[in-house]
């Protein structure tokens, strides 16, 4: 039975009426859940003796002219998958000052934030820096779960985590995806039917970057040419070639590295990864 706690008062006292020895997993989300989610909370549930699951749509992550608005809601139809899924406690703050009580302390990663999504989307990680922190200082966790479809935002988190010496292990897990190749995402429902076909260019491509890359090719200009055409009708915000670690550009791969995107599908912005590994 998963209990729903809506308070870090209340997360807090459940948290500290645990024995030591009880191993902690936690995955933090913005709900919506979908299989990739539930690949996390599989692993958690494996990994630890208590899941929690966090249901809280973060509003400093979100820029101005972002969807926070539209972001994708639906807290009964989670918690029957987290239930499902072996859940203990459900975190879903309904009121955004259980998590901001004030709006003075922020955590800011310097240096993998300037490329990718954070060129584009200023704050954006500092936002998502400062919740994971509160979260991880109220359930205390041994074991957090991330997906990798978020590359940058689990460099920037294990960062993080490293350097203000946070609890447990950061564990980062693999893309999960549709069928026909789409990694999911919550905004994919955002998606037309139109759209959601078109949007199955990016896997199309990404497939054809790592296939360029297991031929030999390590030139960035080759690797990526031809994204325009191929990720057409849609909208690049940025296809790039990155040091895996330090997620800075590199024009040749002579160590692991991401070919990432973030392309706009009739307004919905979606974003994938591969990783090229010599
Ligand atoms: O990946 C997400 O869903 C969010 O960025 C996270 C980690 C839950 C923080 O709000």
């Amino acid at each position: 039975m998963t209990d729903v706690i809506r308070t870090r008062a209340a997360l807090q006292t459940w948290r500290d009426g645990l024995a030591p020895d009880i191993r902690v997993a936690f995955v933090p989300t913005m709900g919506f859940l979908h299989a990739g989610h539930r690949s996390l909370l599989d692993e958690g549930r494996r990994r630890g003796d208590r899941l929690v699951l966090s249901i809280f749509v973060n509003p400093t992550q979100f820029g101005p002219n972002e969807d926070l608005d539209r972001y994708p809601r639906d807290e009964s139809g989670d918690l029957r998958q987290a239930e499902g899924c072996g859940v203990d406690v459900a975190f879903c703050p309904t009121d955004p000052e259980q998590m901001y009580p004030s709006r003075s302390t922020w955590v800011n990663v310097d240096g993998l934030d300037t490329g990718l999504c954070g060129r584009t989307r200023p704050g954006h990680f500092r936002g998502v820096c400062t919740v994971v922190c509160k979260l991880l200082a109220l359930v205390r966790p041994h074991v957090s779960l991330f997906g990798e479809k978020d590359y940058q935002q689990l460099a920037i988190v294990r960062r993080m985590h490293a350097d203000l010496f946070l609890p447990g292990e950061i564990v980062g897990m693999p893309i999960v995806r549709e069928p026909d190749g789409l990694a999911m995402s919550s905004r994919n429902a955002h998606l037309s039917p139109g759209a959601r076909a078109d949007a199955v260019a990016i896997h199309r491509f990404l497939t054809r970057v790592h296939q360029r890359f297991a031929a030999g090719e390590r030139s960035r200009e080759r690797l990526l040419a031809g994204a325009d055409t191929e990720l057409a009708p849609g909208v690049i915000d940025y296809v790039e070639l990155v040091d895996a670690e330090s997620l800075q550009p590199v024009a040749t791969v002579e160590r692991a590295a991401l070919c990432a995107t973030a392309v706009f599908f009739a307004g919905v912005r979606l974003i994938d990864n591969v990783v090229l590994a010599p």
